[in-house]
């Protein structure tokens, strides 16, 4: 199956420096199917989604959607066309949405844009729809403004206006690090339907590995900007291979802790040295990649 998006050998490396924020990274995302992009802070998950969405262009590699090449894409329309396919959700759902703005402003705008051939009732009901698609009440929300919203409903309302221009892809970016641990899975469980009734291909970054088996069919563990296991998200998690997936499943970390416990932050040390090198990706079973250590 041709993948949706898909980039092959990707690089970025920022200022004068050329530090390399992220190293040959290939990912595929597929129609109706997610892929998880775990990592801990700094490891690169965030400039990846901005290479995806042609925010950033990469250095190196390719990127291509529909099997079209958009490494490159230039002219200011190409680009807002090519972004209302790769739709992104952010972290802090505040952020992302305007307080001078109810939330009917924020769906009917982008429907106003991607349908424009719609009634004014139309367009009501087409967000009515969007507000249902993410299990919030039209009647009550639509005419709420972004502070008189919880922030597990507001990250909803950015899912439903992300919908609302009908994306092929998904990027949410640690879509729920910023909400209570208790909503957290309420605000995953909607990925299912997106992707079953929608088929849409989603990428869902996230530090927590856990909640990848939720949401995601496969799963790529990114260290230090580059990919050191890919694979089915079950195998990753029953049966990691690499040193440094073993280690995020044992420290389920915190964000900007990644690991507590002096006794793990020791062993933690020394896994994150190993992990940094550039060897190969080796197939160790169908579909299931582990970067192999340099020994020397
Ligand atoms: N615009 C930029 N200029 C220079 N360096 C950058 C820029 N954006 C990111 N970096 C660097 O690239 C690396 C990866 O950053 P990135 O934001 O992709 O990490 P992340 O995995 O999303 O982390 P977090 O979990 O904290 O969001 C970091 O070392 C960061 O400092
Ligand atoms: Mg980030």
């Amino acid at each position: 199956m041709t993948p949706v998006l898909e980039t092959r050998g990707l690089c970025m490396s920022f200022g004068a420096q050329k530090l390399a924020a992220l190293s040959d990274v290939s990912i595929a995302l597929h129609e109706g199917r997610c892929l998880a992009l775990v990592g801990e802070s700094g490891s690169g998950k965030s400039t990846c989604a901005k290479l995806l969405t042609r925010m950033l262009r990469p250095t190196e590699g390719t990127i291509h959607f529909g099997g079209e090449d958009v490494t490159v894409l230039r002219g200011r329309s190409d680009l807002r066309t090519y972004r209302s396919h790769v739709q992104m959700v952010f972290q802090d759902p505040f952020a992302a949405l305007n307080p001078a703005h109810s939330v009917q402003h924020h769906l009917e705008r982008p429907l106003a844009l991607h349908k424009p051939n719609l009634s004014r009732a139309e367009r009501t009901e087409a967000a009515s729809a969007l507000l249902r698609q993410v299990e919030l009440d039209p009647a009550t929300t639509l005419r709420k403004f972004p502070h008189e919203l919880s922030g597990g409903q507001r990250q909803r309302v950015n899912l439903a206006r992300a919908l609302a221009v009908d994306p092929a892809v998904i990027i949410a970016d640690e879509p729920t690090s910023m909400l209570d641990m208790s909503i957290r899975l309420s605000v995953l469980d909607m990925f299912a339907p997106l992707k079953r009734e929608r088929r849409i291909a989603m990428l869902y970054i996230t530090h927590d590995i856990a909640t990848a088996r939720y949401v995601a069919e496969e799963t790529a563990v990114l260290y230090g900007g580059r990919i050191v296991e890919m694979g089915p998200t079950d195998r990753l998690i029953d049966d990691p291979r690499h040193p440094y997936t073993k280690l995020l499943l044992e420290a389920v970390p915190e964000i900007g802790r990644p690991f507590g416990s002096t006794r793990l932050s020791v062993e933690a040390d020394r896994v994150r040295a190993i992990s940094r090198g550039a060897g190969d990706l080796r197939e160790v079973a169908p579909g299931h990649f582990v970067r192999e250590i340099a020994t020397n």
